[in-house]
């Protein structure tokens, strides 16, 4: 292996920039060059690629976002995009990938190498956590402690005005981001997609509170939770039950802000190993780790298989918030 690319794909993730930083050094420090590839997928269709040295990636393991851009790439899909895709490639001479993302990036992955003769190796990427066959994904730690610095703050003035305030969290189709936020926090309830929760029963849940004494509420709700947003929760809590809530949608915020240092950890040690990975020959999986210890997961069984939430921590949440 002479030349590798590296991209970042799908919803940017605090510790991608640690990720591509450890990519470049580590390849580097094997005698490999680095080609940054702008904008995931996007960038590797339209030919926006970029040498990249060990000083390139000087000054960026505290940041968030990604410095070499994210997108969804639509045209990726089609044939005739990873046709380009694949041109681009050979023109640099690129015969590996590392591709910082999540199941967006690697069902491209899983397409473009029945296509391209070279290797690709993924980093999990995305602060939902909900890749199978890694315990953690990049940005999940960030994005739960930015979550919960806006829940301790809500919870000051939910108590200042003995309100219910429901907090909207991100995770389309999981609930990590909103369980462990919520058992952080102290939250009364988390609404989740992996379980089902009818708005009778937390209206049910809210009236037996009030009795036990609890003045006020915080119900954590995952963007992918079956009832729908927070805004619809609300209101039928308004309309079916007479309950007064407020809202809290914290969107785009959880993806921002500088990476814990766990998400830089995880990063530099995750990108580092992708390289090793395909140093070895390795190709069509993920870097993952599990219990502390690397692991290569393939893409398949990474974006098909669904990651278990952590039932323990589901029941002691209950628990905890009587
Ligand atoms: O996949 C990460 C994520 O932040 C999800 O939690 C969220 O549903 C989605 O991306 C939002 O994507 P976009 O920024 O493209 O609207």
């Amino acid at each position: 292996m002479k030349r590798i690319g590296v991209l970042t794909s799908g919803g940017d993730a605090p510790g991608m920039n640690a990720a591509v930083r450890a990519v470049v050094r580590t390849a580097r420090h094997r005698g490999i060059e680095v080609m940054g590839i702008m904008r995931g997928y996007h960038g590797m269709i339209h030919n926006e690629v970029e040498l990249m040295g060990a000083r390139s990636v000087s000054n960026i393991i505290q940041h968030g976002g990604t410095i070499i851009k994210s997108a969804r790439s639509k045209e990726f899909r089609n044939k005739s995009g990873r046709a380009k895709a694949i041109r681009t490639l050979r023109e640099h001479g690129i015969d590996g990938l590392v591709l910082i993302g999540g199941d967006g990036t690697f069902t491209g992955a899983i397409k473009l190498l029945k296509e391209w003769d070279g290797k690709a190796v993924g980093v999990p990427g995305t602060i939902d956590n909900d890749l199978y066959g890694t315990d953690f994904t990049l940005g999940f730690d960030t994005a739960v402690n930015t979550a919960l610095e806006s829940i301790d703050k809500i919870r000051d003035t939910a108590d200042a005005h003995e309100r219910t305030f429901l907090v909207e969290v991100m995770g389309r189709q999981a609930g990590f981001i909103a369980l462990e936020a919520a058992v952080a926090g102290g939250a009364e309830m988390a609404l989740i997609p992996e379980t089902r929760t009818t708005v009778k029963q937390v209206a049910d849940r809210l009236a037996r509170d009030k009795e036990l004494g609890k003045t006020s509420s915080i119900i954590v709700v995952a963007e992918g939770d079956e009832q729908g947003g927070v805004v619809d929760i609300a209101r039928q809590l308004r309309q079916q039950f007479q309950m007064d809530t407020r809202i809290c949608v914290l969107g785009h915020i959880q993806r921002g802000g500088a990476p814990t240092a766990a998400d830089r950890l995880l990063g530099s040690r995750l990108g580092a190993f992708a390289v090793e990975l395909l140093c070895k020959g390795k190709s069509g999986v993920m870097a993952g780790e599990v219990n502390h210890k690397p692991i290569a997961v393939p893409f398949e069984h990474a974006i098909k298989r669904t990651k278990p939430i952590d039932k323990d921590l589901l029941r002691i949440a209950d628990i905890l918030a009587t």
